[in-house]
């Protein structure tokens, strides 16, 4: 058989590109392209082989609508009761908030957030992007909404952001921000952080005498969770720069 010719770059074959996407084995995703169960912009392609620009690619695979993305990169309102465990264990874990072909693509979250954590969770199945978005030398800024146990004073925001020793880590750790959220005597906090170290925002308060009652995670870098998406929803981002400060 005469090598097939190479394909223009980012193009791909339907198949491949439902594959991919994460709607099953590579001979099930044949399938469904030819008994006509897959739709591009809108028409029904059965040729397992026909050539399309995978990126941005408007489809519907097996009745779902689905926009193709070479590389995965979403955004998600997590809810109370969730791990981001890949092995959850106790609770379920995020990726059950997830379809099915995100579940398969093996997305990682952008630094963990606990089980009773609520908020913006980062996921991808980018290595690259992962690793500049969680390195602690590319500084992407991590907001926390903190209630606390007891009313928060200035001088605990004096001590999170000159920095605190966490258990017996030798090196302090300091918030890049903390501020009284709120009039008069309050129980909460917003607190900046550069770096994500194990259940850091609890141990902080608690270094510094409080306790934490509630945390939710409003904003990484310059991204905030968007109004319309309801705690458990999720969505694409396109842009990654985005995220970046
Ligand atoms: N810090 C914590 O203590 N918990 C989280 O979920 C995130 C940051």
């Amino acid at each position: 058989m005469p090598p097939r010719p190479r394909l223009p770059a980012g193009h791909d074959h339907l198949a491949q590109i439902v594959f991919a996407q994460g709607f099953g084995a590579r001979r099930d995703c044949d399938g469904l392209v030819s008994h006509g169960l897959v739709q591009v912009r809108g028409e029904v392609v059965d040729d397992p082989y026909a050539v399309f620009p995978v990126d941005g690619l408007d489809m519907v695979i097996d009745g779902q609508p689905w926009i193709a993305h070479v590389r995965a990169l979403i955004v998600l309102n997590k809810s109370a009761g969730y791990e981001c465990s890949l092995k959850p264990g106790a609770w379920p874990g995020v990726h059950n908030l997830l379809p099915v072909p995100l579940r398969r693509r093996g997305l990682q979250p952008v630094g963990r957030l606990d089980q009773d954590t609520t908020g913006l969770l980062l996921m991808t199945d980018d290595g690259a992007l992962l690793h500049k978005l969680t390195a602690p030398k590319h500084h992407v800024p991590k907001v926390y909404e903190v209630t606390c146990k007891h009313p928060v004073t200035q001088d605990m925001c004096d001590k999170l952001t000159s920095g605190v020793v966490l258990d017996d880590d030798p090196m302090p750790v300091q918030a890049d921000a903390a501020e009284l959220v709120g009039e008069g005597e309050t129980l909460h906090l917003r607190l900046t952080l550069l770096q994500g170290k194990y259940h850091q925002v609890k141990r902080m308060v608690a270094a510094v005498g409080n306790r934490v009652e509630g945390l939710h995670r409003s904003q990484i870098g310059r991204l905030t969770i968007p109004d319309d998406l309801a705690p458990g929803q999720w969505r694409w981002i396109d842009d990654p720069a985005i995220v970046l400060p």
